[in-house]
């Protein structure tokens, strides 16, 4: 396999191209104007065929989506209660001794673990060059279209500076690419598809991952679509989709208004981030650690919720974890509600405003069926949503150890895949 290597410091690349202009008098049709493709790229092969997982969630305020299982009943979405009864005992303060770190303290490496050592250097670049060498894209699909099929090698996308307005999808065949952006507010790969334009939820996502071994760094993901507007259907518009395993993403943001990150399925790690959203801003079954992120609600004047984990029985190992991060924006939010009759939350140590409503979460919508069956918990949060007085009386006030150990590492089973570097 032929391969350029290009070795350029960052601030170089601007000079590089325009000489690349000046020197080179070969026309090369081929670069930059085929990002369209997407459209006949074939399907997921790991995309679920589980009727569990396949169906996009619906707004809390549209029409119930399809139960996740037969037994589930179809009585529509009721919003979380805004009463509820005080309790007399307040909350317990967190605990001044607990093991999880509130600042960072190990980095784990932001490159997925190769046994092969070489690296190639693909870049992205807005401005449309018709010259120059093959390494050098106009569209981050046309650089993934590059990558060879079944490479063991690592492939590294630096993304200069722009909106790419495309959608992008990496197939299952090509694992270890890592994308490099110039910044999440500096590169950004958007595009404005909905479930009502594709015919599903997750057909509607600008950035598609099927690929194992797939690392973000700095990147923004945007579904640009309008915001959903209370009573409409189909309005769904997923940002990035991932559904490749091991998959890690370093100061990227992911910005939409309904289900803007699908963590479809496999072992995820999610650190530094932004996410932007109203309904089921974090919904699907993979089984992820989300790290020092923020997260903004704009469900202003609706009920929104911020995520809508799917875990579809006890023996799955999925489910999401928050550390150390936020929940700001606006709207009357819970924290989450059950999209998998064994939906299973964390919060540990995390900031939120006050938009979060007392109940806190919400069996819906598998309602009676799942009582007793989702696992939601919190553990040392803050600030004025943090408040479990009202909250629903089957959430679970985590215990010390089980914080620790629903946010460790070993929650996505990271040192298999996430090498340390302290
Ligand atoms: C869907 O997931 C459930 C729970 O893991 C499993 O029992 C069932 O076999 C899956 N169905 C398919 C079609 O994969
Ligand atoms: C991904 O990386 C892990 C560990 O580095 C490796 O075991 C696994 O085979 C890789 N997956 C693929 C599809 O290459
Ligand atoms: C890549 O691997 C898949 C699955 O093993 C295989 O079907 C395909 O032909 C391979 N592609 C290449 C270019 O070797
Ligand atoms: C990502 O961006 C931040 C802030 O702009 C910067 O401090 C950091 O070094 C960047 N990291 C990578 C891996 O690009
Ligand atoms: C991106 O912009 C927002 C809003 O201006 C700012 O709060 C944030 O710090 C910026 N992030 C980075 C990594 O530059
Ligand atoms: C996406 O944006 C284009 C250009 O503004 C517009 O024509 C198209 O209708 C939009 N699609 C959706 C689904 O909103
Ligand atoms: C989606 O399509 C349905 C049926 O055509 C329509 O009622 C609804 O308003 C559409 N939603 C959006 C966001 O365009
Ligand atoms: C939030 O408010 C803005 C303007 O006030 C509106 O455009 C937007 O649709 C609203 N969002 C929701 C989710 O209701
Ligand atoms: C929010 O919704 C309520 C009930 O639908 C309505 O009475 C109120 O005017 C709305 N407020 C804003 C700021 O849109
Ligand atoms: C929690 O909420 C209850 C009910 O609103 C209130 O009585 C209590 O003072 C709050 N606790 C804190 C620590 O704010
Ligand atoms: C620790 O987490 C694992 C899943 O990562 C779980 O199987 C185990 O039951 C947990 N143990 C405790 C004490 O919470």
């Amino acid at each position: 396999m032929a391969e350029h290597v290009i070795l350029i410091p960052n601030s170089r690349y601007v000079i590089l191209a325009a000489m690349v202009v000046l020197l080179s008098s070969m026309p090369d049709p081929c670069h930059g104007q085929s990002w369209w493709s997407w459209a006949s790229s074939p399907p997921s092969p790991s995309a679920s065929t589980n009727s569990s997982t396949a169906t996009p969630p619906s707004p809390l305020y549209t029409s119930p989506a399809p139960p996740p299982s037969p037994s589930a009943p179809t009585t529509p979405a009721t919003p979380p209660s805004p009463t509820f009864s005080v309790p007399s005992t307040p909350a317990a303060p967190p605990s001044p001794t607990f093991g999880v770190p509130t600042t960072p303290s190990t980095l784990p490496s932001s490159a997925p673990t190769t046994s092969s050592t070489t690296s190639t250097t693909l870049i992205v670049m807005t401005t449309s060059f018709f010259f120059g060498p093959e390494t050098i894209y106009t569209s981050v699909q046309d650089a993934i279209d590059a990558v060879p099929e079944n490479n063991t090698d690592l492939y590294t996308i630096e993304i200069l500076s722009g909106t790419y307005t495309e959608k992008v999808s990496i197939p299952a065949t090509k694992p270890f690419i890592t994308l490099q952006g110039a910044g999440r507010n500096n590169t950004i790969i958007s595009y404005n598809d909905t479930a009502n334009s594709t015919g599903s939820t997750m057909k509607s996502a600008t950035f598609t991952v099927f690929a194992a071994n797939f690392t973000a760094r700095n990147v923004t993901f945007q579904n640009s679509a309008p915001h959903a507007v209370a009573g409409e259907t189909g309005a769904q518009a997923v940002a990035l989709r991932i559904a490749g395993d091991m998959a890690a993403f370093y100061g990227c943001g992911f910005i939409s208004s309904q289900d803007t990150i699908c963590d479809e399925e496999g072992r995820h790690y999610f650190r530094d981030c932004y996410v932007e959203g109203n309904i089921d801003i974090i919904w699907g079954n993979g089984q992820s650690l989300y790290e020092y992120t923020q997260i903004q609600s704009t469900a202003n004047n609706s009920s929104g919720s911020i995520t809508a984990q799917g875990r579809a029985s006890d023996k799955e190992t999925t489910g999401f974890t928050f550390v150390g991060g936020s929940i700001t924006g606006t709207g009357d939010n819970i924290l989450g509600r059950a999209y998998g009759l064994y939906s299973r939350v964390f919060f540990i140590d995390t900031y939120m405003e006050d938009i979060i409503n007392p109940v806190g979460w919400s069996d819906w919508p598998t309602v009676t069926a799942s009582k007793g069956h989702e696992h939601y918990g919190e553990y040392g949060n803050t600030g004025p949503g943090a408040n479990l007085t009202g909250r629903v009386s089957w959430m679970v006030k985590l215990t010390e150890a089980e914080a620790a150990n629903f946010s460790s590492l070993s929650f996505i089973d990271g040192s298999l895949w996430l090498s340390s570097q302290t």
